[in-house]
């Protein structure tokens, strides 16, 4: 069983006081921090941009995992390679030529995931597997944060499991009572904002998503 990573999402946190939160979140044990950009056109939220990852980067060395929920991920990867990501993971459904942005991602040093929307299965990024690092199977509509999990894509992460090795994310809804799920279907790396940031005791919810499978 691979390790099981927690990824608290800013998201969830006190814009005003990012750089606290970020500490709040790696001195409670966290793995990675977790950056949603969201453009207002691939979703239906605006956030943040590559300067807010340029800033972060000054204050946690942990893993900034910088999700993509934009529409041109080819034109704006870089940029969030220069502010210095770690993994950049882009919508299957937001780019025609998804090949191409993985290349230019691993290119540069840096890991590559690829999500995939509720309703899109795993059969349009079966031939990407061999290249990427991570896929991120989100368990909401990406958009928001603080929506109920989706439990009808447990089945999804089962059959993505059988058949790929890397790192499995999910993202949307997880918490201490559907985290055991999604570890129990497959994914390693679990996405987490609201359950995280609005804990009395960081801590022990992170210790608790890991659950029996910390090592
Ligand atoms: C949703 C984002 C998530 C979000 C998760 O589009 O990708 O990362 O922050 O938030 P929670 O954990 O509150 O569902
Ligand atoms: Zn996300």
């Amino acid at each position: 069983m691979k390790k099981i990573l927690i990824a608290p999402s800013i998201l969830a946190a006190d814009f005003s006081a990012l750089g606290n939160e970020i500490k709040r979140a790696e001195e409670a044990g966290a793995d990675m921090i977790h950056v949603d950009v969201m453009d207002g056109h691939f979703v239906p939220n605006i956030t943040i941009g590559s300067a807010v990852v340029r800033d972060i980067r000054k204050v946690t060395k942990l893993p900034l995992d910088v999700h993509l929920m934009i529409s041109d991920p080819l034109k704006h990867a870089g940029s969030f390679i220069d502010a210095g990501s770690d993994i950049i993971t882009v919508h299957a459904e937001s780019e025609k030529r998804l090949g191409k942005v993985i290349t230019n991602i691993k290119s540069r040093g840096v890991k590559a995931g690829v999500s995939i929307k509720p309703k899109t299965g795993i059969a349009p990024i079966k031939r990407y597997l061999k290249d990427i690092d991570m896929v991120l199977i989100m368990t909401v509509e990406p958009g928001f944060g603080g929506q109920a999990f989706m439990a009808d894509m447990l089945p999804k992460i089962r059959n993505l499991r059988k058949i790929y090795s890397g790192d499995i994310q999910v993202d949307g809804g997880i918490d201490e009572d559907t985290a055991p799920l999604v570890i129990e279907a497959g994914a390693n790396i679990l996405v987490a904002g609201t359950s995280v940031y609005k804990s009395k005791d960081l801590r022990s919810t992170i210790k608790s998503m890991k659950g029996t499978w910390e090592n």
